[in-house]
């Protein structure tokens, strides 16, 4: 069945990226006067999930270094995933460790941190491109001054040759979270968006990754039809080509030679829920347990309040046989789910009780939840 299942892999960059060439141009287009005239260039892609954001900005960087080269330039990117480091010090360190791999994760304050990068790019004549991916994760749980000193490296050090340029990527608009300060430096015309794809280009893209992994005539039109079609409600690149590669994979376990529509039919329950699965193993156990306890009251409603949140998980550790953690530490659970884009929280009009931060689930439905975080966390004993 499988040719190469290795290009159904998330990590498997395609060379090139159908229906997403007007955005590669134009990235080349903001980022050209970098190598043609020494300055640093800043701009935001935004776009829902599985739209190629970490793909385009992969291959647009790859790109643009051998533009560079041919120019007798040299640049070098770093791509961040600020779910995995959301502070300033992980960020810089995760930066750092692109040009020193040994550097002390301890031992050097943030602003040290900053100087020495700068030393580097200058010694080295560099200029850096820093990509920090699902950078709302970091804006919201670190504050923008990061970002403010990464979009004004070069302003510090007057007369010198730009060395660093940014890209921010995320799901959502990054300008409403960073402050004045920050938002300033960046020219508001430097966003390229990308929308979901519609059903023919998933189709389009299906297409092409049936002809990479999977030996000819071993799936049918069919199948890819009805993966675009399933795939075309959320827009998503990466549920089409997880999907097709659990309908091929269900299709060799039961030994037919055809990845069938039925295939696909059984193998998209699997889908989300492996998709699910994937997203909550980036928790611990105390903010799964946060977010059991929020799944099962927001069941019942759209949304709950933080004491009824607390209360419900004051319910689930006893119930798991954990230690209930204190008020502060479980609001940083809650602002930790928010930043994660587990739940979303909202402020509710003044009541009779003041203000109080309302809670409501986002993507994930809470039956799904519950039922995985409920066997997750009493698997993990
Ligand atoms: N236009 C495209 N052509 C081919 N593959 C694509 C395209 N857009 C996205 N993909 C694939 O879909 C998956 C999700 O893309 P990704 O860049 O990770 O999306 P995002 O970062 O926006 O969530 C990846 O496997 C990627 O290779
Ligand atoms: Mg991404």
């Amino acid at each position: 069945m499988f040719k190469d299942f290795r290009k159904l892999s998330f990590d498997w960059v395609p060379k090139e990226l159908k229906h997403r060439e007007a955005q590669m141009k134009r990235l080349m287009t903001l980022f050209r006067p970098v190598v043609d005239s020494n300055v640093s260039q800043n701009v935001s892609i935004k776009g829902a999930v599985g739209t190629g954001k970490t793909h385009l900005s992969k291959l647009f960087s790859a790109n643009f270094e051998k533009l560079a080269q041919e120019k007798g330039k040299y640049v070098e990117h770093v791509l961040v995933n600020c779910r995995q480091y959301y502070s300033e010090d992980m960020v810089l360190l995760k930066v750092l460790s692109k040009f020193q791999p040994h550097f002390p994760d301890r031992g050097f304050s943030v602003p040290e941190k900053t100087e020495i990068l700068r030393k580097e790019l200058n010694k080295t004549k560099c200029h850096l491109l820093v990509i920090l991916d699902e950078a709302d994760v970091l804006l919201k749980r670190s504050g923008s001054d990061l970002v403010y000193t990464f979009t004004r490296f070069d302003e510090e050090v007057p007369g010198t040759k730009a060395s660093l340029s940014l890209i921010l990527i995320s799901q959502q608009d990054v300008f409403r979270l960073m402050d004045s300060a920050s938002v300033s430096t960046f020219k508001r015309t430097n966003v390229i968006t990308l929308d979901k794809y519609g059903r023919d280009e998933l189709k389009d893209i299906i297409t092409d990754r049936v002809d990479l992994a999977f030996h000819p005539g071993t799936v049918q039109e069919d199948s890819t039809d009805l993966i675009a079609d399933i795939a075309s409600e959320g827009g998503d690149a990466r549920f089409a080509i997880e999907l097709l590669a659990n309908a091929g994979m269900l299709t060799d376990e039961q030994g037919t030679e055809e990845v069938t529509p039925e295939h696909v039919r059984f193998a998209k329950a699997e889908t989300f829920r492996t998709i699910t699965e994937e997203k909550l193993a980036e928790l611990d156990k105390s903010k799964k347990m946060t977010l059991l306890a929020i799944a099962r009251k927001v069941k019942k409603s759209a949304y709950i309040n933080t004491g009824e949140a607390e209360n419900s998980y004051a319910v689930v550790c006893e119930e798991f046989g954990e230690k209930q953690r204190g008020h502060t530490q479980f609001w940083k659970y809650i602002k930790d789910l928010d930043a994660l884009g587990f739940i979303d929280t909202k402020i509710s009009g003044e009541g009779v009780v003041g203000k109080t931060t309302l809670i409501s689930l986002s993507e994930i439905p809470a039956g799904q939840l519950e039922e995985i975080l409920a066997k997750e966390i009493g698997g993990s004993e």
